[in-house]
């Protein structure tokens, strides 16, 4: 009835709680299943001792939350600034752990000096390039994968292509592109499309998939997709429906990893929505274990502590595994038994 190093969350009625399970945590099970479990991270933290030794402790994989995108690391044209994602790296390596590169390309995140100027076609082609195969070289060895592209699909109906610098100067071929010249730039790095909101059934999961396959059908290099999973407990996928689209893509011969998971609830927090939450999780895990060709599952921060969700969604929060005091929450437990079970 422990929670090493933890102490235990008390929740009325809840089976799910830190007490009842495994107790030596998320990145053991995870090692002893041979799969990745990771968290998006914020350099400045890592400074600080309970961020530091929570994702030590718990994870496996980082992934830099803003520090590898373009305006971060290429504040003037052809000036380029490592600081933040070099500190991140070198904290997983000597941590033994791995490293997702997140992202090459995308619409938002972009500098000024980018957005603001005017540029031709080839232009913009050049800028590009130069960006992936200079950000490429600085980590060629160091990462497991790159989000080549995120987001290139509309957030709403009818999931057109994304509005973007890139797709108004370059035009929707700038997808293909950006992967050739990334299989380029290192040959041993795996390739990810990462989009969000096309995690189980449904339109956007549809203009994802056939993205996608047209990019295989084309010969251009991908190895996988992110699914992001950035939901609430009402829209969540079910086991099912997200089961059944990372089949797809394994059809297709890619690799699946669960990106960006959070699953935001209205806070001030109630016990019931922490065991709704924890389902969520538990649904998302079981589905993606089922599945040989899903290789992680990452949450988009530590703790909630520190997330995007109550300034990108106010009047949400407690959307990750740990709570603000880094004390495990039902949905870190339900995530440690999926990993436990066979
Ligand atoms: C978010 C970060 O969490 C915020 O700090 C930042 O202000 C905006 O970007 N999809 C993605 C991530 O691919 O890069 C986004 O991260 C969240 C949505």
């Amino acid at each position: 009835m422990s929670c090493r190093g933890f102490g235990i969350l008390v929740l009325a009625g809840a089976a799910a709680v830190c007490s009842f399970g495994q107790t030596d945590g998320l990145r053991a099970a995870a090692r002893r299943r041979g799969f990745l479990v990771g968290a998006a991270v914020n350099p400045s933290l890592l400074a600080q001792d309970a961020y530091a030794s929570a994702l030590a402790r718990e994870f496996n994989l980082v992934v830099a939350e803003n520090a590898m995108k373009f305006a971060p690391t290429e504040p003037a044209r052809g000036e380029f600034n490592f600081d933040g994602a070099d500190r991140m790296a070198e904290f997983a390596r000597a941590h033994g752990m791995k490293v997702r590169g997140h992202n090459l390309v995308w619409h938002q995140s972009l500098p000024k000096w980018l957005t603001e100027g005017s540029w031709s076609r080839e232009e913009a082609m050049q800028i590009l390039h130069d960006h992936i195969r200079a950000v490429m070289a600085h980590f060629k060895g160091k990462l497991l994968c790159w989000d080549v592209v995120n987001e290139a699909i509309a957030y709403g109906q009818p999931f057109g292509p994304q509005k973007s610098f890139w797709l108004e100067k370059i035009g929707p071929e700038y997808v293909d592109m950006a992967f050739r010249w990334a299989r380029e730039a290192d040959p041993d790095v795996k390739l990810y499309y990462n989009e969000t909101g096309g995690e189980g059934a449904g339109a956007k999961s549809d203009a994802t998939y056939k993205l996608v396959k047209g990019m295989r059908d084309r010969g251009v290099p991908i190895d996988g997709v992110g699914l992001q999973m950035h939901v609430t407990v009402q829209r969540a996928p079910t086991v099912e429906a997200l089961s059944a689209n990372i089949k797809r893509l394994g059809k297709l011969g890619l690799e699946v990893q669960i990106t960006e998971m959070d699953v935001r609830i209205p806070v001030p927090v109630a016990d019931t929505d922490l065991i709704a939450q924890a389902d969520v999780y538990r649904n998302v895990a079981r589905a993606c274990l089922a599945n040989s060709n899903c290789k992680a599952l990452i949450t988009w921060g530590v703790s909630d502590a520190h997330s995007w969700i109550p300034a990108k969604h106010p009047g949400f929060g407690a959307a990750l595994l740990f709570d603000a005091e880094y004390r495990p929450k039902p949905a870190y437990q339900a995530v440690v038994d999926v990993l436990g079970s066979r």
